[in-house]
C-alpha cells in the first residue's frame, strides 16, 4: 500500500514536471507565433501554423501587427486602422531614435533599374501609354495613398498573379507611407510582350514582367516564387534559402556526383538539343520531366533537393526565362549556364567564371563535357565558382533586397509618372487580410510565413547611380570576352 502511494506521488511529481516543461515550451512558442497586441488573432495563428514563423527580417520585438482575421468566412472589407500608415507613426509609437543612420548601398545589379526605366526618362509615363497596355497585361495594380487596387484582365497560370500581388502588399507593410501613388501594368505569362521594333520612335507601354530581354521593353520584376509557390511545394524564398543553406552543408562538394545534371521539360525552346548530351561517358545526365501542361516548366521541391547532389548543374532557358535559376544557383555546385536570351532582374549581375560557367549553345554537348572535365581536374576552382554563385544568391538576393529592389524600381517609376492615378471602375481593393484569411493549407501557411508583421526599422539600401554608358559597355564586352576565352579553352583542351 505504501509503495503504491509513493509510486503514485512519484508519478504525480513527474506529471507536474512534464506539465511545467510543456507550459514553458508552449509559452515560448506562443511568444514566437503571436508576438503581441491582438488577442483576436490568436485563433488564426494557432490553426494556421504548427511551426514557428521564420522571418529573419529583423524588427524590434516590441510592436508587431499580425493579421486580424474576421471570425468566420464573411468577406471582409479591408481594414483601415490596424497597421501603421507611415514609418514615422511607427517610430513615434516605438519612440526609437535608433532608426537607421548608416545606409548601406544596394547590390550592383540594382543599377539596372535605371537602364530598364530609361525609355521613359525623357517624356515620363503618361496615363495614355499605360492604358494602352491593357490588351497585353494580365492585371493592373493601382496604389493610392498606400492602399492597393487590382483590375484583372486575363487569368494567370496557377497563382502567379495572386502571389505577386501578395508580395507588393508585403512591400507596403514593410515601408508604409514610402511608396508614391502608382499605376502598374503586369504581364504574368512567360514571354516578354513589348517588342522594341514595334515602337521605333514611338513611346513604349511600360509593362512589368517576370523577365526581360534585349529585344523587348518589358521591365523585369521579382517573380511570385519569392513568396512561395504552393502548387509546386516551393516555400517562400526566405524559408527555402535557409533550408538550402543547411542542405549544402550536408552534401560536401567532393562527395557529390561528378556529373552535370539537368532535369526539366525538354519540349521548350532549344532544349531538345540537351537530350543528345545524355551520356555516362561525357558525365552528363539529362532527365525528362514532363509537365502536366506541355508548354510549362514545373519545378518541385524534390527536384531542388536532387539537383544539389551533383557537382555541376545545367541551366537552360525554355520558352523564356525559367524560374529555377535561383534554386540551381544556391546549391554550391558549379552552375553551367547555356547562354540565355532572357534575364531576371538580378541575373544581369552574374559574371561568367566568377559565379557560373558559360556554355556555348552552338556546341552544347562538347561545352558541357569540357566544363565537367575541367571541373573534375581543377576541383578547387570549380568549387570556388560554385561557392561564389551560391554566395551571390544567399547574400545579394536575400529577401530584404528583393523588397528593396521592388521599392526602388517602383519609386523610380513613380517619379516618372505624369499623373495621379484614379481607381478604375472594375478594380477592387485588396489587402493582406483579404488575400490570406480565407485561404487554406499550404497557401495559407506560405502567406503567413511571408507576412511582414511590422514596418522596417531601417531604411531601404541606397540605390547606386546608373552605369556610365562607357562603363556599361565595358562591363558587357568583358562578359562576352570571358565567354569567348572559355570557348578558346575548349578548343585547346585540358
Ligand atoms: C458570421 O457571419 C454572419 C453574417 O455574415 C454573422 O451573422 C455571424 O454572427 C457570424 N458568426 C460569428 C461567429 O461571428
Ligand atoms: C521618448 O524617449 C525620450 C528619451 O529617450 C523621452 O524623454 C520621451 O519622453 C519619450 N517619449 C515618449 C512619447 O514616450
Ligand atoms: C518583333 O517585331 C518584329 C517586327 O514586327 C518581328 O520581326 C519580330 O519577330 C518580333 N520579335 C519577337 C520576339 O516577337
Ligand atoms: C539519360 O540516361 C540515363 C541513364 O544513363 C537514363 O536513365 C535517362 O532516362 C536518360 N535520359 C533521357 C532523357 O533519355
Amino acid at each position: 500500500m505504501r509503495s503504491y502511494i509513493t509510486n503514485k506521488r512519484k508519478y504525480l511529481l513527474y506529471f507536474y514536471i512534464l506539465l511545467f516543461i510543456g507550459c514553458i515550451y508552449l509559452v515560448r512558442r506562443y511568444d514566437h507565433i503571436v508576438p503581441t497586441t491582438n488577442r483576436k488573432s490568436l485563433d488564426l495563428s494557432r490553426s494556421n501554423n504548427n511551426s514557428p514563423i521564420t522571418n529573419p527580417i529583423k524588427f524590434t520585438k516590441k510592436a508587431e501587427f499580425p493579421l486580424i482575421c474576421p471570425p468566420n468566412k464573411t468577406t471582409q472589407k479591408c481594414p483601415t486602422n490596424n497597421y501603421p500608415t507611415t514609418i514615422n507613426d511607427y517610430d513615434e509609437k516605438q519612440n526609437s531614435s535608433s532608426s537607421s543612420s548608416s545606409i548601406e548601398s544596394c547590390p550592383d545589379y540594382f543599377r539596372w533599374i535605371h537602364e530598364d526605366l530609361n525609355p521613359w526618362k525623357v517624356k515620363g509615363i503618361t496615363e495614355e501609354i499605360v492604358e494602352e497596355g491593357k490588351n497585353e497585361a494580365f492585371f493592373r495594380i493601382i496604389i493610392l495613398d498606400g492602399r492597393l487596387y487590382v483590375e484583372k484582365y486575363q487569368k494567370s497560370y496557377k497563382k502567379r498573379d495572386d502571389f505577386t500581388i501578395w508580395g507588393i502588399l508585403q512591400l507596403l507593410r514593410l515601408y508604409p507611407g514610402k511608396l508614391p501613388d502608382l499605376d502598374l501594368m503586369f504581364g504574368s505569362g512567360d514571354k516578354t510582350v513589348i517588342n522594341k521594333s514595334d515602337y521605333e520612335g514611338d513611346y513604349p507601354v511600360p509593362m512589368f514582367q517576370y523577365s526581360g530581354d534585349d529585344e523587348h521593353f518589358d521591365i523585369p520584376f521579382p517573380d511570385w516564387s519569392f513568396w512561395g509557390w504552393p502548387e509546386s511545394n516551393i516555400k517562400p524564398w526566405e524559408v527555402q534559402l535557409e533550408e538550402m543553406k543547411n542542405g549544402n552543408k550536408n552534401v560536401k562538394w567532393e562527395k557529390r556526383k561528378p556529373f552535370a545534371y539537368w532535369k526539366g521539360n525538354s519540349k521548350l525552346g532549344n532544349r531538345k538539343n540537351l537530350l543528345k548530351c545524355n551520356s555516362t561517358r561525357s558525365k552528363t545526365q539529362i532527365f525528362e520531366q514532363l509537365s502536366t501542361l506541355e508548354d510549362r516548366d514545373d519545378l518541385k521541391q524534390s527536384d531542388i533537393d536532387d539537383q544539389c547532389t551533383f557537382r555541376y548543374n545545367i541551366y537552360m532557358e525554355g520558352k523564356a526565362w525559367s524560374m529555377n535559376e535561383k534554386y540551381l544557383h544556391a546549391c554550391d555546385s558549379m552552375l553551367l549556364i547555356v547562354e540565355p536570351k532572357s534575364y531576371e532582374f538580378f541575373s544581369r549581375g552574374l559574371l561568367p567564371l566568377t559565379h557560373y560557367w558559360p556554355i556555348n549553345p552552338s556546341k552544347l554537348c562538347e561545352s558541357i563535357k569540357f566544363a565537367v572535365n575541367w571541373g573534375n581536374k581543377y576541383r578547387d576552382q570549380a568549387q570556388e565558382i560554385g561557392k561564389e554563385g551560391s554566395k551571390f544568391i544567399m547574400e545579394e538576393l536575400k529577401m530584404r533586397y528583393i523588397y528593396d529592389y521592388m521599392y526602388h524600381l517602383l519609386s523610380e517609376y513613380g517619379k516618372l509618372m505624369k499623373y495621379r492615378p484614379s481607381i478604375p471602375s472594375n478594380a477592387i481593393e485588396i489587402c493582406s487580410e483579404a488575400m490570406a484569411c480565407n485561404t487554406i493549407g499550404k497557401e495559407k501557411k506560405w502567406k503567413f510565413d511571408s507576412l511582414i508583421k511590422a514596418p522596417s526599422q531601417t531604411s531601404p539600401c541606397s540605390l547606386p547611380s546608373a552605369y556610365h554608358p562607357q562603363i556599361l559597355k565595358k562591363f558587357l564586352s568583358t562578359k562576352q570576352e570571358i565567354s569567348r576565352d572559355v570557348e578558346g579553352l575548349e578548343g585547346v583542351g585540358l
